[in-house]
């Protein structure tokens, strides 16, 4: 791992940790940044395949931030049209969660704005500290969330407190966030690495391809509608019901120990 890297991946056991890491702009995303656009989706892809990698936990480097979304500093530059065709060719590090198949955590502290909130939302599971702050002020810039937040926040929050943050721009603080469901879980001690790290050991802990299974039943269900939700379900549960994770786990709670999971 390089230090200067504005984006940074470092294996700690079953966990990969994703840090961006600009912590003297607020870890704010160089919106123009070819580095930032191909090394989060690069991290991203190979957190994902690396076999030994359970869980994947996004953080913000430094003291006062998760992120503070896009660099307002390159927003008085004048887009050209070419420029603009040019980020949409390159915009694929917005879809790249979607084809993340490994839990994706958000470690929050601090501030969490713009694109910084997008990529949480893009996350499967939010945990901050209770002094963070997270919003999308993009329409007090003249802008609308681009990276996900229009799509995103209502699939996770609902329509109406998404619209509610969208349209007026404020952000909130964490104990709002958890109340409509933004965040699942406060670090009440101030240390979200460690919270995270917890929630990632116990998802590691759980057998592996189901853990995997589940999450793209909720995710690719909650988008295709009940009835399609529901096959998807019944076909992913029969791949795991001839799982040798599976038999384990019968056998350990027959026997009272805790089951060891090889992921078949
Ligand atoms: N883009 C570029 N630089 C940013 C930034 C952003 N989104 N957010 C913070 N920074 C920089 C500041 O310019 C400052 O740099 P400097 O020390 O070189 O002047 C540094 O980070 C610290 O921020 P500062 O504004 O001094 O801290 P603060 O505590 O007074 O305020 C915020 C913190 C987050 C409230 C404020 O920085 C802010 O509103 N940032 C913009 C957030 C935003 O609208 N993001 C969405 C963009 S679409």
């Amino acid at each position: 791992m390089s230090e200067c890297e504005v984006v940074q991946l470092a294996r700690e056991g079953e966990i990969a940790w994703i840090t961006l890491n600009r912590p003297n702009a607020l870890n704010a995303l160089n919106a123009l940044n070819a580095a930032v656009r191909a090394r989060l989706p690069a991290a991203l892809r190979e957190a994902d395949g690396d076999p030994e990698v359970r869980v994947i936990v996004l953080r913000g480097a430094g003291p006062r931030a998760f992120c503070a979304g896009a660099d307002i500093r390159e927003f008085s530059t004048p887009t050209t049209p070419i420029a603009h065709r040019g980020r949409r060719a390159n915009d694929d590090w917005t879809h790249v969660f979607e084809r993340i198949g490994k839990p994706l955590v958000a470690a929050i502290h601090g501030f969490c704005l713009g694109g910084g909130l997008e990529i949480a939302l893009a996350c499967d599971i939010r945990v901050a500290t209770s002094d963070a702050r997270l919003g999308l002020p993009e329409v007090s810039l003249g802008i609308i969330p681009g990276a996900g937040g229009t799509q995103r926040l209502s699939r996770v929050v609902g329509l109406g407190a998404a619209l509610d943050m969208i349209l007026t721009g404020e952000p909130i603080d964490a104990a709002t966030a958890m109340r409509i469901g933004l965040i699942s879980r406060i670090a009440e001690d101030g240390d979200v690495e460690a919270l995270a790290r917890r929630v990632a050991m116990t998802i590691a802990g759980r057998a592996p391809l189901a853990v995997v299974a589940a999450k793209e039943a909720v995710r690719k269900g909650a988008d295709a509608g009940l009835e399609a939700g529901l096959r998807l379900e019944l076909d992913l549960s029969s791949l795991l019901m001839d799982s040798e994770d599976r038999r384990e786990a019968a056998a350990a709670f027959r026997d009272k120990r805790r089951p060891v999971f090889k992921g078949r």
